[in-house]
């Protein structure tokens, strides 16, 4: 197994205040109680755990052990078993489950960590490989808000952001990210997110998380979906009734072609 680039900065996921509104969409997605659910990409269990509750069983895979790890503790505290819910480390454009799923998900852009063609292509095998004859499968990048160019030309900035901050007793965590590195052809952006954690205003923790999000455009990510052999069901803007390409996300639905 790879390192875990999560490895420190995990502790710090859970606090971010404001993550994407799109649990309520994911639930309404569950065609029935009896469903079963694949998580690609699981993470801290932020979609995992209100899913468990409307569905027959959900099992995430996720690429970091420290993730996985507050995942598990969070499905002990909320008393779901491994019958309802199960979580472990694989790799989404590698794994072998000899199971099929009614719904195969990867909220929150999951996706665009991916950086080359080939592990989108394995990816691809894989949701093919698990998605039972009806099933459908849901993916989810961010809409650029800017055309090619301008994000070609403006996207680097030597400058630290503040991304989000919260206060947590005695202190508060902050989000800072930097943005360093771009690959122009390929659309790939490689910020960097720095979590500090103050007590009483002095710096007494400090995580950097190193990640990459290949960018793509609506025309673009549908194309790639329906170049992979699979037909497209639905598609939406966002996670609010957006139209699809007028939103900040892009979210589309497919399945097996018949
Ligand atoms: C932004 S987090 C999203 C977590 C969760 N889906 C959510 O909505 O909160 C992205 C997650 O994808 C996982 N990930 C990235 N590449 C992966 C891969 N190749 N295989 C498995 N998990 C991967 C990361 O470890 C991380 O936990």
């Amino acid at each position: 197994m790879s390192i875990d680039i999560r490895f420190e900065a995990a502790r710090y996921y859970d606090y971010n205040p404001a993550p994407l509104d799109d649990i309520p969409f994911y639930l309404e997605k569950i065609p029935s109680l009896d469903a079963s659910l694949l998580e690609l990409g699981c993470g801290t269990g932020r979609v995992t755990i209100p899913l468990s509750r409307s569905c027959k069983r959900i099992l995430g895979i996720d690429l970091s052990e420290a993730m996985i790890a507050i995942c598990r503790e969070k499905l002990a505290q909320e008393d779901i078993p491994p019958a309802k819910a199960g979580v472990q480390v694989g790799d989404i454009t590698e794994f072998d489950l000899k199971q099929q799923f009614d719904l195969i998900i990867a909220p929150y852009r999951v996706f665009q960590n991916l950086e080359t063609d080939r592990e989108i292509a394995s990816l691809f095998d894989c949701i093919r490989s698990h998605l039972a004859p009806q099933g459908t499968c849901i993916l989810n990048v961010f809409h650029p808000n800017r055309d090619r160019e301008t994000l070609i030309n403006e996207w680097c900035t030597e400058e630290e952001h503040l991304a989000w901050e919260v206060e947590i007793p005695g202190g508060r965590v902050a989000c800072y990210d930097t943005r360093p590195l771009m690959d122009q052809d390929r659309l790939i952006l490689y910020p960097e997110l720095i979590y500090r954690r103050y007590e009483q205003n002095v710096l007494v923790d400090e995580a950097i998380l190193k990640i990459l999000m290949r960018c793509y455009y609506p025309a673009e990510f549908e194309a790639l979906i329906s170049r992979h052999g699979f037909s497209i069901r639905n598609r939406w803007g966002g996670y609010s009734g957006e139209i699809y390409g007028q939103g900040p996300e892009l979210v589309i639905e497919f399945g097996l072609r018949t």
